[in-house]
């Protein structure tokens, strides 16, 4: 049975362990109190804090009440996630002896790189030390996050610990969601937000401070932020910029940063016990499962934090962890099962975080979302599957796809650190470890390496960069792969053939779409010849938000995939999200419609609030909002006026069934999704939305194409194939791509190299 052993001394092992951590525990509570200070020479804010709504204007009663029933339910929430008080939360963080060190540090450097221990405070304490210093009276303190859900939580943390609520003294910014307000002194933002405010403000005159905070993370963004701030402290010396990290690459900052000093916080960590799988593992998501159920069968108190690689894996995960759950005997304690990924609703934010009631355990199903961007109190216990999802430039393809890869071996040494946080914990590797030492790189590829980097140096562009090839990375990406961007964007018309940016190009700028392609087609959707910008910008709403808006519940698969039948347009995944949307706005944006329909609320409200975004920047942009009615071939024809790189072609097999497709850029082997409405059904030319990759490369949201649409909207990159100049194996592709496979080097890329100065 699965009772846990008894009399083989183990439970005398256990004493003594939880002995040990009860002992942590203690020492952590005195350490704090021995810390607690009575002098307080802070600045206004914190005294908010402390006197609660005392002294804050309200505009009348209605709002008063209201206010109090939130700050009520706030303190409730903190009440339960810990018994101390916000003061002595904020005093027992290992960043709060190095107060007034850090302060004046930043008072005498212009540039500062901090390294602390994730969950030592930095995020957190060091914006409210700095406005609590009169840092925030004459412009906002600002700290980017790579991950939005990170800058969202740690806003609605630090507007606990200040005693406001969101989007006045603290407040986030992050695509499609702005809370900061003229009152907003502290502003968490994705780090992608605030290059688009310097697109806007390249002196980022409103700000006294930025703080790019989890450096370490290396996303393309904060790394253009690297360069572009560079530039902007020649003419801003009273800018402060810090740059903070969780690990050891500070040197490697500080040489970048001018040899600015380096600020060490020295941790509180206790030591993890390592153990690797003895044999390799073949399916980690199982291996995950089990190994979760033995931990809480047989291990001590203390909650357990799980490594996966994304949202799918995760709720499949803990649907399955709940049936197991409910087969153990009654006597078995009850086991929290919460999910974290980039997507989490916020609902759900605040519940990660709360600890778990006595005697219950605690399980966090994370991605590599929990490494370092969120902290998680009292877990004891990691579990590293040894993946993460990452996007990957493919060179081939010429584009971005999502794949699941090994880890390093910094990420695998930073996973298991978060088990000793509150005290000795350990960390299950589910790899073996002539794994670890064999097949992970000591550390992680910065992404810019690894990314299309068409929407960085269209942005850049935008900025007025014109040499782009020359900028100051820290860890420049590869020629080919800009030059490659240049020709997308060039074929994009964003950029005309010297190079230069095109006004085209600079609309494009200004939609918060993740990719220009996106954008483009946005644009053209908006042109009298396609009169579809209406029905565009749902799709484009609707594929922006990350999740999946069909919910597919494990035991009711077959009446959810029936519903989502329904919805199917025969030419494909766009049409079909369409579709979508427009029965939920005829049922007047209904929840029990979504219900009955399988459909993700919150995932249609999101698009309904992304949507209207885009809808206020194409009129400030003086684009026409127009709907094509039934003419839904024009909407495919717009899409493909931006989405032309992404279009593949359907093979021929041996048994003459075409099953699989071929890109046709590069001729890269691809499948339809079974997901997708096309699955089956297999037309001849399609434009996918992205390529996943897992054991297959899969094209995610695809839509049916007329091959002549991608000569229309690139001809510069595709051509009609005329008999006489083909092979018979290229008889068979009809359209192929113009650049060098027929032609010799483009004439526009030797020009737009030259206009960088450098060809
Ligand atoms: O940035 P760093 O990793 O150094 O630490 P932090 O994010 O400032 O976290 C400091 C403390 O605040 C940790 O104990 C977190 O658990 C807590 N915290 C929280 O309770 N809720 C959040 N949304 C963020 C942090
Ligand atoms: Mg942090």
């Amino acid at each position: 049975s699965l009772g846990r052993a008894s009399a083989n001394g183990s439970d005398l092992v256990k004493t003594v362990k939880e002995m040990r951590i009860a002992e942590a525990r203690e020492k952590n509570a005195n350490s704090s109190q021995r810390n607690g200070r009575s002098d307080d020479p802070m600045a206004s804010m914190d005294r908010d804090a402390r006197n609660g709504a005392g002294g804050r204007e309200l505009p009348n009663l209605a709002a008063q009440a209201s206010w109090r029933r939130e700050m009520a339910k706030q303190n409730q929430s903190l009440g339960r996630r810990t018994n101390l008080s916000i003061k002595e939360q904020r005093e027992s963080l290992p960043v709060y002896k190095f107060r007034d060190k850090f302060l004046e540090a930043i008072k005498v450097n212009q540039l500062l790189v901090v390294v602390g221990e994730t969950g030592s405070g930095k995020t957190t304490q060091l914006t409210q030390y700095l406005a609590e210093a009169g840092f925030a009276n004459k412009g906002m303190i600002g700290c980017t996050q790579p991950r939005r859900v990170a800058a969202i939580s740690v806003a609605k943390r630090v507007a606990e610990e200040v005693g406001c609520q969101v989007g006045e003294e603290v407040g986030y910014n992050v695509r499609f969601d702005d809370t900061s307000s003229p009152a907003t002194r502290i502003k968490y933002m994705t780090d992608g937000m605030l290059q688009r405010e310097i697109l806007i403000d390249p002196l980022v005159s409103r700000y006294s401070v930025i703080m790019l905070d989890e450096a370490h993370e290396r996303t393309v963004a904060t790394d253009v932020l690297f360069g572009l701030l560079l530039k902007t402290i020649k003419k801003r010396s009273d800018l402060k910029i810090i740059i903070t990290s969780a690990t050891l690459d500070a040197e490697k900052f500080s040489s970048f940063f001018k040899n600015c000093p380096i600020f060490m916080i020295p941790g509180r960590t206790y030591p993890v016990e390592i153990n690797f799988a003895k044999d390799p593992v073949s399916d980690y998501v199982e291996e995950c499962l089990n190994t979760i159920q033995e931990i809480h069968l047989t291990q001590p108190p203390g909650d357990i934090l799980v490594f996966l690689t994304g949202q799918e894996e995760i709720d499949t995960s803990s649907e399955i962890l709940h049936e197991r759950m409910k087969k153990l005997p009654a006597n078995v304690p009850e086991l929290i099962i919460l999910p974290v990924y980039a997507a989490l609703p916020s609902e759900m934010q605040s519940l990660i975080f709360d600890p778990a009631p006595p005697g219950k355990r605690k399980v966090v199903l994370a991605t590599n979302i929990a490494e370092t961007s969120i902290t998680i109190d009292h877990i004891y216990y990691v579990i590293d599957s040894g993946f993460v999802k990452q996007n990957v430039y493919d060179h081939k393809l010429g584009m971005d796809k999502l794949i699941v890869t090994p880890i390093s071996q910094a990420s695998a040494k930073q996973r298991a650190g978060r088990a000793g946080r509150t005290g000795p914990g350990k960390c299950f590797r589910l790899y073996t470890e002539a794994a670890y030492q064999t097949e992970m790189l000591p550390t992680s590829i910065p992404e810019i390496q690894r990314q299309n980097l068409s929407m960085t140096i269209l942005m850049l562009k935008a900025m007025g960069i014109e040499d782009v090839l020359g900028f100051p990375f820290m860890d420049p990406p590869a020629r080919d792969n800009m030059l490659a961007s240049l020709e997308e964007l060039y074929q994009l018309a964003a950029l005309d053939d010297e190079g230069l940016l095109t006004k085209h190009g600079r609309d494009m700028t200004q939609f918060p779409i993740e990719t220009p392609s996106l954008s483009k087609a946005l644009l053209a959707s908006s042109e009298p010849n396609f009169g579809c910008s209406d029905e565009m910008l749902t799709i484009i709403a609707m594929v922006s938000e990350a999740q999946n808006v069909f919910h597919r519940p494990r035991e009711k698969q077959k009446q959810a995939d029936e519903k989502k039948v329904k919805f199917h347009d025969q030419n494909g995944d766009h049409l079909t999200l369409l579709n979508v949307y427009r029965g939920w706005r005829e049922s007047n944006s209904s929840r029990a419609w979504c219900f009955e329909n399988f459909i993700q609320f919150r995932v249609m409200k999101r698009a309904e609030d992304i949507r209207n975004q885009l809808i206020r920047i194409m009129k400030r942009l003086r684009r026409a909002i127009v709907s094509c009615g039934m003419r839904t071939d024009l909407v495919r024809e717009a899409l493909c006026a931006g989405m032309f790189r992404n279009a593949a072609r359907r093979e021929r097999d041996t048994q003459g069934q075409g099953k699989h497709y071929k890109t046709v850029m590069e001729s890269t082997v691809v499948y339809m999704h079974p997901s997708s409405a096309l699955f089956g059904k297999s037309p001849e030319y399609v434009v996918y939305h992205t390529l996943m990759m897992t054991d297959k490369e899969w094209m995610n949201v695809a839509t049916t194409i007329d091959p002549k649409w991608l000569r229309e909207a690139a001809p510069t990159l595709y051509k009609i194939v005329t008999g006489n100049e083909m092979s018979k194996r290229k008889k068979t592709e009809r359209i192929a791509p113009l650049h060098n496979k027929f032609e010799g080097p483009d004439d526009w890329r030797l020009s737009a190299q030259r206009k960088q100065g450098r060809g």
